[in-house]
């Protein structure tokens, strides 16, 4: 893959999301060598600040990467020393970005062609087309990251339109990060100010959960395995949930999340996105050149088949305390910061399953999960004493990645009664998974790459604001009052029993083994 020389701008350099997670990654790309030799990275802000200072104020962030990726401090200088500070006006200044324009343009001229394409070395798939030759003549690329705010988004995509597209054969690819707008409107709105300067092929929507290694495994997982497949449909699963759970709250961000709330902020990219990958139909082809597209059609085809929301199938909580948080101005918001839906997906595959999503923030603990629920094993109540529970395939994206199957097997010992147990693949212990790359390094390599599977095409979140605007315009305008529970806990209490009656059955009694002895 060709993409020397390489400038990337990051828009928003002093934010939070570009000290934590973009310059980060892209630390990590660089020390995996899988930036180009020829490579610069112009941080674009609104205050006045030297480089010197620039880096500074990024090294303590670059340092955390480091010690967590066992990257040395001198490649973190060499990586530093790549990184500039542009100091811009505003997100529509013109003339700032045309100063912006004339520094790329200098660093362009001096690079050289010489550099080699960058092979893969952090064992990737081998099957994609490596480039035999380095391009002529010089292709110079443009990577703009936009870590700034969705309001801002037009007028910073007007000003780079006007003032900063490569040229020569180079790309210019942008990528964008959620909020797609508020809801169908507004996204719609959003969509066509950006389309007037940038087609699809520039645009990259970032959903980091499509970048978690366990999202990624999906699509082997469901197609490479005879078995899997052969159960994935109404025919023998009972009911899908997909949670999410965080142990902190709203932590300093209530001005975005009290606009937003947990269902736009969660369930309709993040758990709708991992949706889409469980649902869909094989697609044609799924890495190489058409490989993005073949995925997203399929997404597309499974959002068309998802009805709009029923406020009746939706359970909404607040945590205690969280008007305390002095980021939350309105003091009796009634945003949810926790919710339930019940969905169904409406293709011959699916029809009638229940499909649960769960969010909650300030919840017990830290976890993402996908759990398939088989039905009762036939005549299982009949041919033993004791009850068989249902088995159920976890996906668990985080933390300590994990497949198992929740397995029904004999009690050892003199006993002849079921019990619930595993069989498992725990991604630590068996392939030393400490250093596999996290979500954003592997999105902004896709995107260096041109590889589309990993992001959210337009017609994918307009189809996805179709499912949830309804409902969340009926929470909005009623005010529905959400229930309250107490932070550090499971959420709302009511939840297991509405759960339940949605057709997923918890087995309560059952601890998942994860390494210990019981
Ligand atoms: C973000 C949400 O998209 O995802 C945050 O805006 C949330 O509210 C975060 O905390 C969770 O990401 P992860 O990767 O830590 O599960």
């Amino acid at each position: 893959w060709h993409y020397s020389p390489l400038t990337v701008v990051v828009i928003g350099a002093s934010g939070d999301l570009a000290k934590k997670k973009t310059y980060p990654s892209l630390l990590s790309l660089y020390a995996g060598g899988l930036l180009p030799k020829e490579v610069q990275v112009r941080g674009y802000a609104r205050s006045a600040k030297t480089n010197e200072q620039f880096r500074d104020g990024l090294r303590p962030y670059l340092e955390k990467t480091a010690v967590e990726k066992g990257v040395g401090t001198e490649v973190l200088e060499g990586f530093l020393e790549k990184c500039f500070y542009a100091y811009g006006g505003s997100y529509d200044d013109l003339e700032a970005f045309e100063r912006l324009e004339g520094e790329i343009r200098g660093f362009e001229a001096q690079a050289s062609i010489a550099d080699p394409p960058i092979l893969f070395n952090l064992g990737f798939e081998s099957s994609n087309p490596k480039p035999t030759s380095s391009p002529t003549p010089k292709c110079c690329n443009r990577l703009f990251y936009f870590a700034i705010p969705a309001n801002v988004f037009v007028s910073a995509g007007n000003a780079i339109k006007s003032k900063c597209m490569s040229t020569g054969g180079g790309f210019t690819r942008i990528i964008v990060e959620k909020p797609f707008g508020h809801d169908l409107d507004s996204c719609n709105e959003l969509t066509q100010a950006l389309a007037k300067n940038f087609d699809e092929s520039h645009l990259y929507r970032i959903d980091h959960y499509l970048g978690k290694e366990m999202v990624q495994n999906l699509m082997i997982m469901r197609f490479g395995n005879v078995w899997f497949e052969r159960l994935w449909s109404r025919t023998d699963v009972a009911a899908v949930l997909l949670t999410f759970k965080e142990p902190f709250g709203t932590d300093g961000r209530g001005g975005y999340f009290d606009k937003y709330g947990i269902i736009r902020d969660i369930l309709q990219n993040h758990l709708l996105q991992v949706l889409t990958l469980v649902c869909m139909e094989p697609p044609g082809k799924v890495d190489g050149e058409d490989g993005g597209e073949d995925i997203r059609n399929c997404k597309v085809n499974v959002l068309k088949c998802i009805p709009e929301i029923k406020v009746e199938d939706c359970v909404l909580g607040q945590y205690e305390g969280y008007h305390d948080d002095p980021t939350v101005t309105d003091k009796s918001s009634t945003t949810p910061t926790f919710a339930a839906i019940r969905m169904f997906v409406n293709t011959p595959r699916w029809h009638g399953v229940p499909f649960i999503l769960k969010a909650g923030k300030a919840l017990d603990e830290r976890k993402a999960e996908v759990r398939i629920q088989f039905k009762d094993a036939p005549a299982a109540e009949f041919m033993f004493s004791s009850p068989c529970p249902r088995n159920e395939l976890v996906i668990r994206l985080q933390p300590r990645e994990a497949i198992y199957m929740k397995t029904n097997v004999k009690t050892p010992g003199f006993s002849s009664q079921p019990i619930q147990s595993e069989l498992e693949v725990d991604y630590i212990s068996r392939f030393n998974n400490e250093h596999a790359p996290d979500a954003y390094t592997r999105l902004i390599l896709d995107v260096l790459r041109g590889r589309t599977a990993g992001f959210v095409r337009n017609d994918e979140l307009v189809e996805s604001w179709k499912i949830f605007t309804p409902l969340l315009h009926k929470i909005e305008k009623d005010r529905i009052p959400p229930l309250r529970y107490e932070k550090g806990t499971r959420g709302p209490s009511v939840q297991d029993e509405v759960v339940e009656k949605w057709g997923y059955v918890r087995n309560a009694e059952y601890v998942y083994y994860n390494g210990k002895v019981l």
